[in-house]
């Protein structure tokens, strides 16, 4: 049986790079690349038809951001196909962010100076904004998009005769000191980056906990620090180009600065070859890179308090209902318009909606 693989944020950086790596493993392989933008999601699947002209990719349209895409999305993804393998998270965002040159400096004559740039601890914030769906936008995006996405695939991931596996691509900034349970979209602090990772890592265990007897598997990877458009944004790539020999001089100490996103993918990759029921439920898979350049994948214990992975667990269901309940709200009124101006009706929307609404419910 041909396996089928979705990724989020397929198009650029470590997603592309697996989407290589995991046709060079499987040419057999259904590939779809969820994309919130067709033109480079077109260019990404012409650059893997060059080095794998038989492969299967296909693309969906897919704004992780926006709700009613990623219900859309989801849709149209389980007319196509009838099973899920694997389902990469990797979208994600780090908007505006902002060096914190006085940390940065105190931190570069600490002790904690290779940590510091291991991890981004303390180093980073970021300005969000506020979606269309009146959601934070790095917590629709990081996080929840992703959290309804599985949600709304749950038929077809969650199968008797086979295992399926969700990876959720997190960070080495996500930091247990930058959530909170009473502020889970970070609409008060300036790390809503950290905030959304560390969200994801525990998420991560909370769908182990709550699907594993349904087939369904879930992990965690860190890709370690990447040169791709999201590092750019922090810092110009000229700047990133001057101290490569200082990274990888780094290197040797700490195997976390991976750099490519070939070598970013790496545990992402590693995944794939493995087991979903073999995983360590309560694990976060780093890809790492030695200082001699050789990549492999190591585990660390997610440290939690034990009830919070659950209870984000349901606070976004909770946020499901209330996204939901509001979308409603609109369909009633769309019901409405199409009762009294049958010529502007938009029964598709309002046919798909209340299905996805009642299994919520
Ligand atoms: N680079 C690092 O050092 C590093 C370290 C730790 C974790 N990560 C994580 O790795 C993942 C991949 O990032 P990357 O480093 O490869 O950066 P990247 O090249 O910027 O890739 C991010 C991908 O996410 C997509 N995306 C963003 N917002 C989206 C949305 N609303 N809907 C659908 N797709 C969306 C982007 O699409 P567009 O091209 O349309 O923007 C892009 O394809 C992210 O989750 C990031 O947080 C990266």
């Amino acid at each position: 049986m041909k396996k089928v693989v979705l990724v989020t944020g397929a198009n650029s950086g470590i997603g592309l790079a697996l989407c290589e790596r995991l046709l060079s493993q499987d040419a057999q392989l259904q590939l779809c690349l969820a994309c919130r933008n067709m033109q480079r999601a077109e260019a990404a699947r012409q650059t893997l038809l060059v080095s794998h002209p038989q492969a299967q990719v296909t693309l969906l349209h897919l704004d992780v951001g926006n709700m009613r895409s990623v219900l859309s999305a989801a849709e149209e993804f389980k007319q196509k196909y009838n099973r899920l393998d694997y389902l990469y998270l990797n979208a994600g965002i780090m908007p505006n962010p902002r060096v914190d040159h006085k940390a940065f400096y105190k931190g570069l004559f600490s002790s904690n100076v290779v940590r510091m740039f291991a991890t981004g601890e303390g180093l980073l914030t970021q300005e969000d904004k506020v979606t269309p769906n009146g959601l934070q936008e790095v917590f629709a995006t990081n996080l929840f998009g992703h959290f309804l996405l599985v949600r709304e695939l749950e038929p077809i991931l969650c199968q008797m005769d086979h295992n399926s596996l969700v990876i959720w691509t997190s960070s080495s900034n996500a930091q247990r000191s930058a959530f909170s349970l009473d502020d889970i979209q970070h609409q008060k602090g300036r790390e809503p980056y950290s905030s959304s990772k560390y969200a994801s890592d525990l998420l991560s265990l909370a769908l182990n906990h709550h699907y594993n007897n349904r087939g369904l598997y879930a992990s965690v990877i860190c890709p370690g620090l990447v040169m791709t458009n999201l590092t750019y944004g922090i810092l110009p790539s000229f700047f990133w180009t001057l101290i490569m020999p200082i990274m990888w001089l780094i290197r040797i100490f700490t195997s976390t600065f991976t750099l490519s996103p070939y070598n970013g993918a790496e545990a992402l990759f590693w995944l794939f070859m493995q087991k979903p029921e073999s995983l360590d439920p309560m694990a976060k898979y780093h890809s790492l890179t030695s200082g001699l350049g050789n990549n492999y994948t190591q585990p660390h214990k997610v440290r939690t308090d034990n009830q919070v992975p659950s209870l984000i667990y349901f606070s976004l269901i909770l946020c499901s209902w209330q996204t939901l309940a509001s979308k409603l709200t609109c369909i009633a009124f769309k019901v409405h318009i199409s009762y009294c101006f049958p010529w502007q009706s938009n029964v598709r929307l309002a046919l798909l909606s209340p299905c996805s609404t009642v299994r919520y419910l």
